[in-house]
């Protein structure tokens, strides 16, 4: 048995991971021993795989689509993030006992921190979408002291049921409403995969806009997305969507790796370089 620490990436499918480049290029910059593989489990197998994991030599791990609910309900502990989001996506092993922590909140709120210093003094959020992402979105807003967090989505009853999770003030709404949700909004938040490479673009009219609203999405790929296009040519300020990729594996690496990692512009060019 190897005696560095090693570290996995799993999902179903997993080929598209950019994880293993990031926490690479963190385990070369230490000059650290240890590893971090991509594992592609297919859902059936995904229990066994996480409760052999600690025997098979891993110190933990991360955990993407479609296996972060199951990972979930796997774990004897859980960090307060992953209680509210109801998800996982990094998991390590503390005294032998399996643990569960959500990073994407904490990923989205550093990204801005270090974008866009004083972006949540605006208290006044639209949330575009109602996915799993959205409830990170929604739960690091809320715990940033925004007080009136729009939730809009398509399928209206997914917005209410984030709206009702969370308890937030502006409510939910379906998509016709957007035009009235902009008025007044300084953050606007793309959670949905619109505007994602091959998926349909997220047709949006940001008239009706802040001048001094911050415009974000979480689609990374393309970095342009048609949002921060629209919001750029009208002058409003953006963050692209890798930096929350980035940021939210930090948490992750000190854990299994005992040292905190940077998110520099030197990884943000690697990573872009694989895209
Ligand atoms: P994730 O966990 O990554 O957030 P998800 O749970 O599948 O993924 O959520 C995807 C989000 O994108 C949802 O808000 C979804 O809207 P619905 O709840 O109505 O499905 C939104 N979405 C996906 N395709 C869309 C489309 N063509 N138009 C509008 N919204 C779309």
């Amino acid at each position: 048995m190897v005696d560095y620490p090693r570290a996995f990436v799993t999902g179903y499918p997993i080929r598209h991971s950019r994880s293993p480049l990031i926490h690479g290029y963190w385990l070369r910059q230490f000059g650290l021993e240890g590893s971090y593989q991509a594992v592609e489990v297919t859902p059936d197998a995904f229990s066994g795989f996480i409760l052999t994991a600690r025997d098979n030599g891993f110190a933990g791990g991360n955990v993407t689509i479609p296996h972060k609910e199951m990972a979930f309900s796997l774990c004897e502990k859980r960090d307060s993030a992953a209680e509210e989001i109801g998800a996982v996506n990094t998991l390590w092993f503390e005294n032998g006992i399996l643990h569960g922590g959500n990073t994407d909140a904490y990923g989205f709120l550093a990204n801005l921190d270090s974008l866009s210093p004083g972006w949540s003094n605006r208290k006044s959020a639209l949330v575009l979408g109602a996915g799993g992402a959205s409830r990170a979105v929604v739960f690091a807003l809320k715990e940033r002291g925004f007080t009136d967090i729009r939730i809009v989505n398509r399928t209206i009853e997914r917005a209410r049921e984030l709206a009702d999770r969370f308890e937030v003030s502006g409510g939910a709404h379906g998509w016709d409403a957007m035009p009235e949700l902009l008025l007044g909004a300084s953050l606007i938040v793309n959670t949905t995969s619109l505007g994602m490479s091959g998926k349909d673009e997220l047709a949006i009219d940001l008239t009706g806009a802040d001048s001094d609203a911050l415009v974000t999405d979480i689609v990374y790929v393309p970095l342009e997305t048609p949002l921060l296009q629209a919001a750029r040519s009208r002058g409003l300020e953006t963050a692209d969507g890798l930096g929350m990729l980035l940021h939210q594996a930090v948490p992750g690496f000190e854990r299994w790796f005992g040292k905190r990692p940077e998110v520099t512009a030197e990884l943000r060019n690697i990573v872009l370089a694989d895209m």
